[in-house]
């Protein structure tokens, strides 16, 4: 009997998302700054027969468990890849909200690969994982390798960024979620007048990421999906004001939204922030994390 392979696997945030042009591929050509943070789903690879899949917890039993499920298609394009026969039992432990702007998906694909690269004993290195997780969705390589790192191309091309010490977050949860290729979509509408420059990456952001300065990444925090996030879900500039009122150092919506991430200056401010955002009643779930945090990594 072979023993499970358990691995933890991270959500993320975009300190940094800017949103170049349309591509005649459907995606936008981005400047992603990603930071992993401290809320993990954990992905369980046992032996089976097949590939079958069971969730548990945070928005699980909305999830598909058969082939379209993003988890079971990462099992399939690895034991492809490496020529290996698709046989194992997958179970999920979410704590990432779904369709909540935190990569969840494309970090129980990453996890998902991590196990049974370990399960089967395929020995392939990150950058192949990678190559196989690009497939998959433009977030999947970066849950691999975590950390801070700036993705280009369609987000998918993964150069990590050297940073110092932790920065403390809030996350604000909301009630439903909202569908990623509809926020592009709203980007688009809300830019159709202007000009759509080639994106670039902030210097004083990275710089703020390498001298671990809060205050330095607060002012350098940058979304362009947020307008686009906030026009479909306008609750959520509401609660970004608050969060800012009630202390925060800055407010931004995460990726595609409505989670909202709150820099805060360490763990007693996060404290503080958490529980005035939770009085407010405006979301339905308040949690604490920090980043950068690893990328999908196997439990000892
Ligand atoms: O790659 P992934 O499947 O995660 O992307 C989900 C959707 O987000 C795409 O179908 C597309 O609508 C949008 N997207 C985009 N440009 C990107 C990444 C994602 O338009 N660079």
């Amino acid at each position: 009997m072979v023993v499970p392979i358990i691995v933890r696997s991270p959500a993320k945030i975009n300190v940094q998302l800017s949103v170049g042009p349309l591509r005649a591929d459907g995606y936008h050509e981005l400047i992603s700054v990603f930071q992993a943070v401290s809320l993990n789903d954990v992905v369980t690879a046992s032996e089976g027969s097949g590939v079958s899949l069971s969730m548990m917890g945070e928005g699980a039993e909305s999830l598909p468990v058969g082939d379209t499920n993003l988890a079971v298609r990462a099992a399939h394009a690895l034991a492809q890849y490496a020529k290996v026969d698709a046989n194992v039992s997958l179970h999920i432990e979410k704590s990432i909200p779904i369709a909540g702007g935190l990569a969840g998906g494309s970090t129980d694909a990453a996890g998902t690969l991590v196990a049974c690269d370990a399960l089967w004993e395929t020995g392939l290195t990150r950058d192949q994982l990678a190559e196989i997780g690009a497939q998959l969705g433009s977030d999947v390589p970066f849950a691999l390798f975590g950390g801070n790192a700036i993705g280009r191309g369609r987000g998918e091309q993964i150069m990590p960024v050297l940073g110092r010490g932790q920065f403390h977050w809030v996350f604000a949860f909301a009630d439903e979620g909202l569908s990623t290729p509809a926020v592009y979509q709203q980007c688009d509408r809300l830019r159709e007048a202007d000009e759509v420059p080639e994106p670039y990456v902030s210097d004083l952001l990275v710089q703020a990421l390498r001298a671990g300065d809060p205050e330095l990444l607060a002012g350098a925090l940058h979304n362009d999906l947020q307008p686009a996030a906030i026009s479909l879900r306008p609750s959520l500039r509401t609660l970004l004001e608050a969060g800012v009122e009630y202390g925060a150092l800055a407010g931004m919506v995460s990726g595609s939204g409505p989670t909202c991430a709150f820099l805060c200056r360490d763990s007693e401010h996060s404290i503080d922030v958490a529980v005035a955002l939770t009085a407010t009643g405006m979301c339905r779930t308040v949690k604490r994390g920090t980043g950068p945090s690893p990328g999908a990594r196997i439990e000892q």
